[in-house]
């Protein structure tokens, strides 16, 4: 290989391929400018699209964003419903524009808590995309990584009641096919705005071996810049999934 593709090959390698966001801090936002907490959800929907184009032009292959977990019920009813009224609201205005820039859109997360309305616009806004080759944005509604190894849990037995798989076949890999996200490359970075540095029952399984990057950045206020700073960081990290650091240089 010239020395030319090695070096375009090291350029896009380090770019990583899953990048998942915990988008968090929309309320402390809005209260600091003295506002309604539900005004930093909707001035967070800027921040999501700007991510999104953002991922997409620097070549990353799928972006998780955490929009709702499975505790987020529990805030007072008001947000929750205005929540829910901003999500439909994006779908609806968003989905067609992910499509004509070849997006695959997906939600994933336990979906029967939803109104049949929101779960039909879903359902449509992933059969619009589906067939769509560039990035992959999967949007965690009422998510919780418990949930998913739970749920993957769930299906195994199934199986194996059925006698369709032998308890013995059941593989690392095997349980990760039953996962959310599974078929899409390993989770290689995960982001959590707000000043925070906890995972919030997100992607519990897919962090195995995930790089975080934690900002006190509030997600209304993540840009461009803020996007860069995080990408840039996840280049410099010496990623060694168990080995020595001299393996590690020596396998590159
Ligand atoms: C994240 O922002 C959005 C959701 C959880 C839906 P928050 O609403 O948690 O904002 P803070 O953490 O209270 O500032
Ligand atoms: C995590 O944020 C969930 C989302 C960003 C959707 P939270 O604000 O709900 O997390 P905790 O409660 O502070 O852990
Ligand atoms: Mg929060």
């Amino acid at each position: 290989m010239s020395k030319a593709n090695n070096q375009m090959l090291a350029e896009t390698a380090r770019i990583p391929q899953h990048v998942a966001i915990i988008m968090d801090g929309n309320g402390r936002w809005a209260e600091l400018r003295g506002k309604k907490r539900t005004a930093g959800h909707k001035a967070g929907v800027e921040s999501v699209k700007t991510s999104v184009a953002i991922a997409a032009k620097k070549g990353v292959k799928v972006l998780t964003l955490f929009a709702f977990s499975s505790e987020n019920w529990q805030r007072p009813e008001s947000e929750v419903s205005v929540l829910m009224d901003l999500f439909m609201f994006v779908l609806t205005r968003e989905v067609k524009r992910l499509h004509k820039n070849g997006i695959k859109f997906k939600v994933i997360g336990d979906l029967s808590k939803f109104s049949s309305k929101l779960q039909k616009m879903i359902v449509e806004s992933e059969t619009l995309t589906a067939e769509n080759t560039g990035m992959v944005l999967a949007v965690a509604a009422n998510y919780g990584g418990r949930w998913d190894i739970t749920n993957a849990a769930k299906i195994l037995a199934e199986k194996v009641a059925k006698q369709e798989i032998k308890p013995e076949e059941i593989t690392e890999s095997t349980l990760n096919d039953q996962t959310s996200l599974a078929g899409l490359p390993e989770l290689d970075l995960l982001i959590r705005t707000g000043g925070d540095y906890r995972i919030s029952n997100f992607l519990l399984w897919q962090a195995a071996y995930a790089e975080f990057y934690f900002t006190d950045v509030l997600w209304p206020d993540f840009d461009e810049e803020e996007f860069t700073k995080a990408i840039t960081l996840f280049d410099q990290r010496e990623r060694r999934f168990g080995q020595t650091s001299a393996q590690v240089i020596n396998n590159n």
